[in-house]
Order: C-alpha cells, then structure tokens, then sequence
C-alpha cells in the first residue's frame, strides 16, 4: 500500500497545511455539506480538492458546485448510444482513479456513497480511504440498516467511520457514536436522528486524522498497533442531544 497520513511528529497541526480531502459521494450529501462549513468556517484544517459522484443528479455534486469545490461525475447509467446501460464498476474505477490521481488529495472520503469499490482501486488509492456507514459496525454491514435495527430488539443504534477494505463495511472501525433506539419510530426518524450523529463525527473524524491522532498507515498495516492512542475505537455518546 502507497499510503502515508503524517503522524504525530510531522502533523499538518505543525505544518498549518490543510489536509486535502477527496470526498465520494452518491446522494444529497448532507455530510459534505458539513465538511465545507466547518472547512469554510476553519473549524476544520481541510481542503475539499474535489468531489466524485457516480450519480448525476446527486445533491450532493450541486452543494460542491456551490461551495466552488472540483467536481467529476461517473454516472453508473451510461447515456448516448448504450443509454441506460449500467457502467460496469471497473469503468468507474478507471476514471474515479485518474481523477484521484490528478487530485492528489492526503484523504478519500466516502459520505454516502453507495457503490462497493475492488481492492485494486484501493491499494491503487493515491490516499487512504474512509467510509461513513449507518449501523454500529460490526453490526449491520450493507444496506437498509435502520429497518432491520427496528426489526430486532437492539437498544442502541448508530454510525460508524471506518477504513475502507474490499470488503463490505468491514474495515477498521475508527470512531463511532451511538443513541438508544426508539423502537415506536419509522425507519426514517431514526434515520434522520443518526444522520444528526453522522454530522457530527465524521467532521471529528477528520479532524482526528488531520491532527495525526489517527494514523492510517499504523492501522491499515498492523490494527492492533496504534500505541499512541489505545482507547480507539473511540465511542461517543451523543444521545443527549438527539433524544426523542
Ligand atoms: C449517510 O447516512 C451514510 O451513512 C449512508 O448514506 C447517507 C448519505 O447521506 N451511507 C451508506 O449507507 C454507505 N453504505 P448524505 O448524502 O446526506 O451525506
């Protein structure tokens, strides 16, 4: 692997250089929304290089547009003479990867973005990747997590940031923050409450990496090697502010 995230000792904290953050996404992006406001706001030492979405009408690319962010699309629906056919995840690959590589960004965030990329594409990532996942991982893996926490009899509930893999939501867990679950809400409610969650850590997620606290390349190589900071995975409890 290619990666590299500084560590303590050579930090973008000492540096004061922005961390350059490419963000994946597929929908409305509400969690990039967050990430150019605080990034706007210099609550957060990133730079938003550039956004990817495999989705042409998401949201998400006109908040980017907006904030004046880069933005490339590699529609997963082909248009022109093949109209309508779904472009095969290799070919997204090769245009995703080409455009990380013209980007150079130090971090590739996935925030909402709802394709399952190969191991190649992410050993071949310029930058480590991290994705934003629904459910408190290792619970839940893939999609529709909020209704089948509703059709279980879990208390809790959350989100989870975690290292990419090829596999599914099952890399590395990072951070997580968590709230007890309501079991009278819809689907929806709650998917609303732990997105509030969401809006939350994923920023200190980043804020973490940036500042050195989380180092990458520790964790991808070795998990259980991360001395500076034992604790992690760290679990907030946020429910205070998103009760019922
Ligand atoms: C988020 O809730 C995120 O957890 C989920 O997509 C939503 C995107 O919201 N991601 C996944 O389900 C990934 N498997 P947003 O577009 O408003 O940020």
């Amino acid at each position: 692997m290619r990666w590299y995230i500084r560590n303590m000792t050579d930090s973008h904290s000492l540096s004061k250089k922005p961390l350059k953050v490419a963000v994946l996404v597929s929908g409305s992006g509400s969690n990039l929304q967050v990430l150019i406001d605080a990034m706007n706001a210099g609550s957060l030492p990133i730079e938003i290089v550039g956004v990817i979405s495999n989705v042409k009408e998401a949201y998400a690319v006109t908040r980017a547009q907006q904030a004046g962010i880069a933005t490339a699309v590699f529609s997963h629906i082909t248009e022109g003479e093949n109209a309508g056919k779904r472009m095969g995840i290799k070919t997204f690959e090769r245009h995703a990867g080409a455009q990380l590589n013209e980007w150079q960004p130090d971090l590739v965030v996935l925030a909402g973005f709802m394709r399952v990329l190969s191991d190649d594409f992410i050993s071949g990532s310029p930058a480590p990747m991290i994705n934003l996942h629904p459910s408190l991982l290792p619970k839940y893996k893939g999609l529709d997590t909020h209704q089948r926490v509703l059709e279980s009899s879990d208390a809790h509930h959350g989100c989870s940031v975690h290292v990419v893999t090829a596999e599914l939501d099952a890399g590395q867990v990072l951070t997580q923050a968590m709230l007890a679950v309501d079991h009278s809400e819809s689907a929806e409610e709650l998917q609303a409450r732990v997105q509030k969650l969401e809006h939350q850590v994923l920023p200190w997620t980043i804020l973490l990496i940036a500042q050195g606290a989380l180092n990458l390349k520790a964790i991808n190589e070795n998990a259980d090697a991360a001395p500076y900071l034992p604790a992690l995975p760290l679990k907030l409890w946020l429910n205070s502010q998103i009760a019922r």
